[in-house]
């Protein structure tokens, strides 16, 4: 399918590994020229290295942290018109509510509900202005489902959702567009991460961790960066001008409800 955003600008944040990676490359794969970023310069250079190499498009690397001004300021100025904003960051770690500090949950706040706001500030207006724009967010299944120890993630994130519902409708007959996308569980570092975490919490072995959480999802498998970067393309594309302010559960079947 041609998405018909060839040539389009894309900043896709937090995209070296794991789900926003999947995003860049799916992009790619349309046709879009990438700012990619992530903390770590040396993964971040290999990622670019592997999109260019096999999708011959633009991509300009910044490596800093998407959660302060000066990462902001740089993806920006490596796009200064982007035509696509994708957001994501690194998820709250998995702790128990009473452990978080009062700095700790500032700081979800902060990554994981302001961060993307000041970027859709900075981009909105442009987008409006050119007649397209296309924001995707990477949120969690967790905004609609407790998932004891990510309660910061469920709450910063249900904020950002609540806070965008209203901001996406006032665009919308500009051809631009805000949504999210609400994992489930997918097989990247940050969920390997969360199953070793909960195999040492029971006591039991890794692969016995995972083995329980693939038998809770209806899939019968943890989701790929590869299937979740096509579902974003598809909304960044020309033909889902009419999808805006939606939340897209990509999960397997896991959120048990018919609506
Ligand atoms: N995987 C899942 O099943 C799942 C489920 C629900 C929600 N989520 C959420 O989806 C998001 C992506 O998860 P993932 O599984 O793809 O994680 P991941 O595999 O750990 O990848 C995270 C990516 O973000 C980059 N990153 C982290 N902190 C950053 C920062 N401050 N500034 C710029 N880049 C940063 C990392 O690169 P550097 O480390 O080099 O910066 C890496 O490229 C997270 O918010 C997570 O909570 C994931």
């Amino acid at each position: 399918m041609d998405y018909g955003i060839k040539g389009r600008k894309a900043i896709v944040c937090a995209s070296s590994r794991g789900l926003g990676r999947g995003c860049a490359l799916a992009l790619a794969e349309a046709g879009c020229d990438l700012v990619i970023n992530g903390r770590d310069a040396e993964k971040l250079a290999e990622t670019a290295a592997e999109i260019r190499e096999r999708f011959g498009v633009e991509v300009t690397e910044v490596a800093a942290d998407v959660g302060t001004a000066n990462g902001q300021r740089a993806l920006l100025e490596a796009a200064p018109q982007p035509d696509i904003l994708v957001n994501n960051n690194a998820g709250p770690p998995l702790r128990d509510f009473r452990e978080l500090s009062r700095d700790a949950i500032v700081d979800g706040v902060l990554n994981n509900m302001v961060t993307p706001i000041e970027l859709i500030q900075a981009v909105i207006d442009g987008m409006a202005e050119r007649g397209f724009g296309r924001i995707v967010n990477i949120t969690s299944l967790s905004v609609y489902m407790p998932i004891t120890g990510l309660d910061l993630s469920s709450g910063a994130r249900a904020g950002l959702t609540a806070f965008l519902a209203g901001v996406a409708r006032p665009v919308a007959h500009r051809n631009v567009t805000i949504n999210s996308i609400l994992p489930g569980k997918f097989d990247t570092d940050r969920i390997r991460a969360n199953i070793e975490h909960g195999a040492k919490q029971a006591g039991i072995s890794i692969e016995e961790r995972a083995r329980q959480q693939i038998e809770e999802i209806p899939a019968k498998r943890f989701g790929t960066a590869e299937e979740f970067g096509q579902a974003c393309a598809f909304l960044c594309s020309a033909h889902a001008g009419y999808i805006t302010g939606q939340n897209l559960r990509l999960d397997g079947g896991l959120f048990p409800a018919a609506f």
